[in-house]
């Protein structure tokens, strides 16, 4: 045993030394390809290429100088309705429930870390509720975390069991129906004799949802801000308003030692880039550690205004919803072009992270989600099915994500000629990843590297390549401080 151990240590360290003096030459490559027709989901390749010396312009070529955003995670909501679904499987067949968890939340499956959790009913709840109906509470002593249902809280604690490196991101649809001007949580605003205790409701939940033992990273003001509809829990807060909220919550954070939870403003579409989210960050530059988009209107080209002017401020893609009925491939492809490669993105995030149907909103009354929101998973007491939602991300999760699930990467640069195809690479560490989307027919194209090429044959679909490689400007600097000592 003791032989073995040291035995197995000796070659760990002579295979690091080796790696390290050798960053590229004769490097394997390992993949998965999810293939347009879907004979092959995240199937490892078995025609590993590996980089040799190359000569020439390369098909695609990866520049890890040029270094872009920190990736903060994908993942999807966990509305109350998907916590039911997960539950009731859970209830039925727990080895599917653990296959489901494992499939979705671990680097051998989908290596998703990132969950969006709603504060109080959603318009995927049964019901409407918050955490202080206790009318006229501004001192919030009613407040009560428990108000959300068990199954919400125990489902979270079983992904945090099998990937400690999640995060929940957390954020109301409503304010408690009276704090507002109509008395319902269903549409309506915020009144204004409510905006100086309103922050203390949302520390509340912070602090009960860390109560609860749960990874509590952000939290948003309010879903879709612009967004008032009677049908539903939802509630309009002006971009002015909004930056008035964050600040405040933002010194009770601190004051209760919360350094730690960022506040993410916005949460709505693309199209009001320009008119909301700038000049709310603008009124509070010090509160926003971070704006969230959905996909809903306008194009994702219209946050590069807001990159523009805020470049150290992460954008973050928190909420799109597939149609029930929808085309896997033609969905597939528009996910990647518009959100999971977005220039800035650190998230990439669905709605309904799993549902046990076609996705209708079980909130009574409900006008949302026409014709179904399809959930990433189908989840019944009797079947998992994934869809083109979960696999588009896990291409990308996988890529950024290191294989022990601990280390996020950076987005670096990596630009291709033909039209038919759309790259994105990452750097995590030591581990170098290609996601590539092959729009066209299947296609041989060369890959450069540090000066090394490969060679691989893309299907149509998503193939993602990682190697083991080292960052060049790091050693160079290590070299130069060596010399002029
Ligand atoms: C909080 O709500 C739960 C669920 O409704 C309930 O069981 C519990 O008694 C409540 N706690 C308090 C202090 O009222
Ligand atoms: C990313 O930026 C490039 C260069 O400005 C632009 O051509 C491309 O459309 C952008 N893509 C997305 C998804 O924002
Ligand atoms: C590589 O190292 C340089 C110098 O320390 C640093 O600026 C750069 O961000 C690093 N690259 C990545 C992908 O982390």
């Amino acid at each position: 045993m003791m032989f073995s151990n040291e035995f197995s240590l000796f070659f760990a360290l002579v295979a690091s030394i080796i790696s390290w003096i050798q960053p590229v030459h004769g490097q394997t490559i390992s993949g998965i390809v999810t293939s347009s027709d879907q004979s092959q989901l995240l199937e490892a390749i078995t025609d590993a290429p590996s980089f040799a010396s190359g000569s020439g312009s390369a098909d695609i070529a990866i520049d890890e100088t040029t270094v872009y955003q920190q990736m903060v995670g994908f993942g999807g909501s966990m509305t109350d309705s998907a916590a039911l679904a997960m539950n009731n499987l859970k209830n039925a067949d727990p080895a599917a429930y653990n296959k489901l968890l494992k499939d979705s939340f671990t680097t051998e499956g989908a290596a998703l870390n990132y969950l969006r959790v709603p504060i109080g009913a959603s318009d995927f709840s049964s019901s409407s509720y918050s955490l202080d109906d206790i009318s006229g509470d501004t001192s919030f002593t009613s407040f009560n975390i428990s108000s959300a249902p068990a199954y919400l809280f125990s489902t979270l604690a079983d992904i945090y069991a099998v990937n400690p490196n999640v995060k929940i991101h957390i954020l109301p649809w409503s304010p408690p129906a009276w704090m507002k001007d109509g008395n319902t949580m269903n549409g309506g605003s915020l009144k204004s004799d409510m905006v100086s205790s309103y922050p203390t409701y949302l520390l509340k939940a912070v602090q009960g949802f860390k109560a609860k033992n749960l990874p509590i990273a952000a939290v948003s003001i309010q879903n879709e801000p612009q967004n008032s509809n009677p049908t539903y829990p939802s509630c309009t807060i002006d971009a002015s308003t909004q930056a008035t909220l964050a600040k405040s919550l933002r010194s009770l954070l601190n004051s209760n030692s919360l350094t730690d939870i960022k506040i993410i403003g916005y949460e709505h579409n693309w199209d009001d880039t320009s008119s909301y989210t700038i000049p709310m960050v603008d009124d509070a530059p010090n509160a926003f550690e971070g704006v969230a988009f959905h996909c809903y209107g306008g194009q994702v080209s219209e946050t590069a205004a807001f990159s523009a002017q805020f470049p150290n401020i992460p954008m973050y893609q928190t909420e799109c919803a597939g149609t029930t009925g929808s085309d896997w491939w033609t969905d597939v492809q528009w996910y990647v072009n518009n959100l999971w490669s977005a220039n800035n993105t650190a998230t990439g995030m669905m709605w309904i992270f799993a549902s046990a149907d076609n996705g209708k909103s079980p909130y009574p009354g409900s006008n949302s989600c026409g014709d179904g929101c399809r959930g990433m998973s189908t989840v019944t007491t009797s079947t998992v099915t994934f869809n083109q939602e979960y696999y588009s991300m896990a291409h990308f999760a996988r890529a950024f994500t290191s294989d022990d699930g601990s280390t996020l990467g950076k987005r670096i640069q990596a630009s291709v000629s033909d039209s038919t195809f759309n790259v994105v690479a990452y750097a995590t560490g030591d581990k170098y990843s290609l996601v590539v989307l092959n729009s066209g027919g299947s296609s041989q194209k060369s890959i450069s590297f540090q000066g090394k090429q490969a060679t691989f044959t893309f299907p149509t679909g998503l193939t993602t390549l990682s190697w083991t490689g080292s960052n060049t400007s790091t050693k160079r600097m290590i070299k130069k401080r060596r010399i002029g000592a």
